[in-house]
């Protein structure tokens, strides 16, 4: 870093891992200029560009959308997109970056994260619509959307599965990601499968292995609450017969106008 800039500067500490070289991680500190509306994902874009090309981590959107920059900073999964740079300096005017946790790296920040989509796919998480869905549209109340509780926003970045201490422990556990798209189709009256859904995550590695740390929900950029649902789903899945004849019952009338309360 050259001194002529006009702007102060933070030290970036970043976790660097290099497979092929590296035996293990080790940090590595860098310089950039703080210039006003820097976020953590410039910082790092200014490093690779002109100071190492080597340093390899994912993003895309740049907008809190996409979910593909999720880390580690400061002891905290999040997604790098959206931290102002300077909001997250130390009094020392540091920043730390790890990979997130409990994944294995595959380089610098970016981890694998295999055992994540597949426990996506193992709770089917696409819609399953009865066999004699409406032509035109379904209709939903504002209590069936509200009951929700948001789900459908999730951007799947992985942060709440790796703030996780049960994925620390077993990659077999589902998973708050794949439990909260669980819980929106076990909640959505267009689904036809919620008794099947239910009987799946009832098993040992399902919604039994929660233990209600609540980490998921302080890692969620978008403010979910992965507990909640899975609490949600543990209660459903005890009166899962009675759960799925409402659904079937409901399901008679998802082209009608819904009644005015
Ligand atoms: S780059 Fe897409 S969420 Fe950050």
């Amino acid at each position: 870093m050259g001194n002529n800039s006009t702007h102060p500067t933070a030290i970036v500490r970043i976790q660097r891992f290099n497979p092929e070289t590296d035996a293990k991680p080790h940090m590595q500190e860098f310089e950039v200029e703080l210039k006003p509306g820097t976020t953590v994902l410039d910082a790092l874009h200014e490093i690779k560009t002109h100071q190492d090309g080597s340093l390899t981590f994912r993003r895309s959107c740049r907008h809190a959308i996409c979910g593909s920059c999720a880390m580690h900073v400061n002891g905290k999964n999040e997604l790098v997109c959206n931290a102002p740079l300077k909001e997250r300096l130390d009094r020392h005017g540091r920043i730390t970056i790890r990979p997130l946790p409990y994944l294995p790296i595959l380089k610098d920040l970016v981890v694998d994260r295999s055992s994540f989509w597949e426990q996506y796919l193992r709770v089917k998480p696409w819609l399953t619509p009865p066999e004699d869905a409406p032509e035109k549209e379904f209709r939903m109340s504002p209590e069936e959307v509200a009951a929700l509780n948001n789900a459908e926003t999730c951007i799947m970045c992985g942060a709440c599965y790796s703030s996780c201490q049960i994925v620390g422990l077993t990659k077999e556990y589902i998973g708050p990601h794949a439990l909260l798209k669980a819980f929106l189709r076990v909640m959505d009256p267009r689904d036809s499968i919620p008794g099947e859904r239910l009987a799946d995550l009832d098993g040992t590695d399902g919604v039994y292995r929660c233990r209600t740390i609540f980490n998921c929900i302080d890692a969620c950029p978008k403010n979910l609450n992965p507990t909640l649902a899975i609490e949600t789903l543990r209660k459903l899945a005890q009166k899962r017969e009675a759960f799925e004849q409402a659904r079937i019952e409901r399901q008679k009338h998802l082209d009608e106008p819904i009644p005015a309360r």
